[in-house]
Order: structure tokens, then sequence, then C-alpha cells
């Protein structure tokens, strides 16, 4: 008879935890953690004012839990329950105030587009420079100076590559300039990762920005002798 009091009000909570948990999702989008914590709330409060209504069902609900929480006349296995109850419940709080609370090592989920459409003064640019084997060449000394410290021979594993995040583009990797056309790349190089737009998290990008440093026909020799040293081709249309 004890226990039966406080199990209707259990299995209903369990049974709406379930339902919200693994039936719903069935239909619709899985609910949020902080509404279905919600909505057990709700129904939790709904018990209480239901047991609660007359001081008999008050006295019903309430006896049993005031009967094993003060361990009056209990013995053997109650005696532990209650002990166990009383030591885990602060735990079980302490924890979870823990686990909410302290920092975490996790970097933030993020999602970054990693190639942003360049803006419109950028597209459809063609690289001016004849692409003779001594531009080339001129082009993949550039790099070497000037890029080689964080894109390496073009694998992206240059000395200064491990200190970033995003890491230094691979441009051997058949998801960098080989995805790209010249016009693109020209811009990457130009304005670097401060050039980006806001969904490239341009905050994020070690990338520096190359106009003042370099003239344009110095890029366009880079921008060659990246694809050369790289073993790939430059995107086109036709
Ligand atoms: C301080 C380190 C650093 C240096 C030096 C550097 N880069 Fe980068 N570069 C990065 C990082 C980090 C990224 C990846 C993040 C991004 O896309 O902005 C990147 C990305 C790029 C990309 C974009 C690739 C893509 O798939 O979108 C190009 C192109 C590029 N670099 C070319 C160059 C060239 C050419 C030079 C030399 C003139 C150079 N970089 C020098 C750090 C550097």
């Amino acid at each position: 008879m004890k226990g039966s009091v406080l199990l209707k009000p259990i299995l209903l909570l369990v049974g709406v935890y379930l339902v919200l948990k693994f039936v719903l999702p069935l239909f619709t989008a899985p609910l949020p953690a902080s509404l279905i914590f919600l909505y057990l709330a709700l129904t939790a409060a709904g018990i209480m004012i239901f047991e609660t209504l007359s001081g008999q069902s008050t006295e019903a609900f309430f006896g049993p839990i005031f009967a094993f929480l003060s361990g009056k006349g209990q013995t053997g296995p109650m005696k532990a329950a209650r002990l166990a109850v009383l030591i885990l419940f602060p735990l079980l709080v302490g924890w979870q105030t823990y686990i909410s609370t302290a920092p975490s090592d996790q970097p933030p989920a993020e999602n970054r587009t990693i190639h942003p459409a360049p803006p419109g003064e950028f597209v459809g640019l063609s690289n001016p420079v004849p692409n003779t084997p001594e531009n080339v060449m001129a082009g993949k000394g550039l790099f070497a100076a000037f890029c080689s410290p964080c894109h390496g021979k073009f694998d992206g594993k240059g000395p200064a590559a491990k200190g970033f995040n995003p890491p230094p583009a691979d441009f051997v990797d058949s998801g960098t300039i080989a995805q790209l056309q010249e016009s693109y790349v020209f811009w990457r190089i130009k304005k670097g990762g401060v050039g980006l737009p806001v969904e490239g998290m341009p905050w994020k990008s070690a990338m520096p920005r190359w106009e003042v440093e370099l003239k344009d026909d110095q890029i366009w020799k880079i921008i060659m002798g990246e694809y050369d040293g790289a073993h790939q081709k430059p995107r086109t249309w036709e």
C-alpha cells in the first residue's frame, strides 16, 4: 500500500519522459533537453497539486516519504536505502552543479565556411602574368620566402604550422587550391584571414594579408608556383 501511492506518480513521470524523449521524435524533430525538463517539472507540479487536494491525500502521499526519510523504526535494507539516499542525493546535486559550471576543455562547436564567396571585384580575374618557367620559379622563390613558414613545402606543414587553428592550408590536398579558381586564390592571398567575411570566422585565421608586402604580379607568380609545386591545376569553368 505504501509503495503504490508513490508508484503512480513515478510511473507517470517516467512515462512522460519516455514519450517526450523517444516516441515524439518518431513524428517530429527531437525536443531539446531543456524543454523536456520543463515538461517534466510541469508534470511534477501537476502531481503535487493533485496529491495535495485534500488533507487525506496529502497525508497518504507525504506519509511514506516522511516515514522513509525520518528513518523511525527502520531495519536492515530500509535503513541502508535511507542512508544511501541521504548520501547520494547531495552528491548528485553537487556533481550536477560542478558539471554545469566547470569550464570545459572542449573547443566550442563552430561551423566555419572554409570557402566563402569572394567579394565581387575578385570574381573572374585572370592571371595576367605569362606562365613561363622563369615566372613559376620566381613564384616558388617568393613562396619559400613568405609562405613556407606556415604552408611548408605546399603541404601545410611548415615549422610554424602547429601553432595555428585552423591549420595553414595544405595545397597538395585536393580540398584546397585544386577546388579554387586562380582569382579566388588571388583574393585569399591579398586579403588573408582578416579579409574573410563573417561566416569564415576571420578572427580565427592566421593567414596574413599580403597586399602591403607583395605586389599584384608577385602574388600571381606565387599562385603559379603554388599550383606547380603542389601538382594541382586551378579550377576553370570551361
Ligand atoms: C602565419 C602563417 C601563414 C603564412 C605566413 C601564410 N599563410 Fe596562407 N594560410 C594560413 C592559414 C592558417 C590558412 C587557413 C585559414 C584560412 O583559410 O584563412 C591559410 C590559407 C591560405 C589559403 C587559402 C586556401 C583555401 O583553400 O582557401 C591560401 C591560398 C594561402 N593561405 C596562401 C598563402 C600564400 C601564397 C602565402 C605567402 C605569400 C601564405 N599563405 C602565407 C597561414 C599562413
